[in-house]
């Protein structure tokens, strides 16, 4: 039964029984329900620790649409639990925490785009993953920032396109592509908020440090970078490089992972405007931050918070994720698979 309480609060608060193995009870749990746990780079690194796949949200997209397990539990944001539904309608995708949503996907509604689109006919509307299922269901193609170019490149040059919502991915595509596409006017509030400055301010004390840039960054921050790639890229990126220190400009979590693959090289987060000092802080997504192994415990347990959404959505979302799939066959997603 979910109690009144969870869903007020958007995930089940019960207490913990004292004394329990969490990690081992989940994985227990997991067994007797034929559930598995996939969690994004920017958790938190207990999470990721006990996934059984962590990945970008292309890798996550891929591993979903191909899961037998009964059970999907995403460790991430609503909206990656919304891509697994939409892949998988008939499984119970479970997340932590209804709380945990995305600016980014929060900066366009599914009314705005369908007026900006009507304004503009003979555009097609490619979309970013991070947006809600009303926003898939309107679009012809979803990209993520692993595969965006070469989702773009897949249409004739003087294609008209829409894209959105994230104007930094989308101006990132344009310059790449030598495209013209119509922005949307949406951004994260993570990645909009790295400093400039105080990224330079590390690069001068650490002249040899590669700055790693996802795409979600401002102009000004991409400029600075020696590779602008996906989480899944710039993990790949500084397992590969022969440098020893990174500047990391995206979520801290992934540097859990980057930190685990090379425990010999130093990670310096790249600091957001808002705090005093350079090189002791980094820039967190709080949203992503609610996932916590306590929720994943109840989740389990009691089953619930479920992902649902409207079958026609799904179905009319299903298409473009397809499409993004079919076109990134090809593309093997670097990924950590546990
Ligand atoms: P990727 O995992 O595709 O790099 O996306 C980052 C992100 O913002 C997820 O919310
Ligand atoms: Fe959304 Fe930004 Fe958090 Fe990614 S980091 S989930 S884009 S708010």
């Amino acid at each position: 039964m979910i109690k009144e309480s969870w869903k007020q609060k958007g995930f089940v608060d019960e207490p913990i029984p004292e004394g329990i193995d969490l990690a081992a009870e989940i994985r227990k749990m997991c067994k007797e329900k034929n559930a598995v746990i996939l969690a994004h780079y920017y958790t938190d690194g207990a999470v990721q620790d006990i996934a059984d796949f962590v990945g970008d949200s292309l890798a996550l997209a891929q591993w979903s649409a191909k899961t037998d397990a009964d059970i999907i539990v995403m460790c991430g944001v609503h909206f990656m639990g919304e891509t697994n539904k939409i892949l998988c309608p008939d499984k119970k995708v479970l997340v932590l925490d209804l709380n945990a949503g995305c600016s980014l996907a929060d900066s366009c509604n599914a009314a705005d785009l369908k007026k900006f689109v009507d304004e503009h006919p003979g555009y097609k509307v490619v979309s970013y993953v991070n947006t809600t299922a009303a926003v898939k269901a309107l679009t012809d193609v979803v990209v993520t920032s692993s595969n965006a170019k070469l989702v773009i490149d897949s249409f004739p040059q003087d294609e008209k396109l829409i894209f959105g919502p994230d104007k930094n991915l989308g101006g990132y595509i344009n310059s790449v592509t030598g495209r013209n596409m119509l922005l949307w006017n949406g951004g994260c509030h993570v990645h909009g908020q790295f400093s400039l400055a105080k990224i330079l301010a590390i690069k001068a004390e650490h002249p040899n440090a590669k700055i790693l840039v996802h795409p979600e960054c401002p102009a000004p921050i991409q400029k600075i970078a020696d590779v602008i790639g996906s989480t899944a890229g710039l993990l790949k990126y500084s397992i590969e490089n022969e440098a020893t220190e990174f500047i990391v400009a995206t979520e801290s979590g992934i540097l859990h992972e980057m930190q685990k693959a090379c425990p010999q090289k130093t990670f310096i987060p790249a600091p957001p405007e808002t705090t005093e000092s350079i090189g002791c802080s980094c820039n967190e997504c709080a949203y992503m931050k609610l996932n916590t192994l306590e929720k994943l415990y109840n989740t389990l347990r009691y089953e619930w918070p479920t992902i649902e959404v409207d079958p026609d959505i799904q179905q009319k979302a299903l298409r473009p994720i397809d499409r993004m799939l079919e076109i990134s066959k090809a593309l093997k997603s670097p990924m950590a698979n546990k």
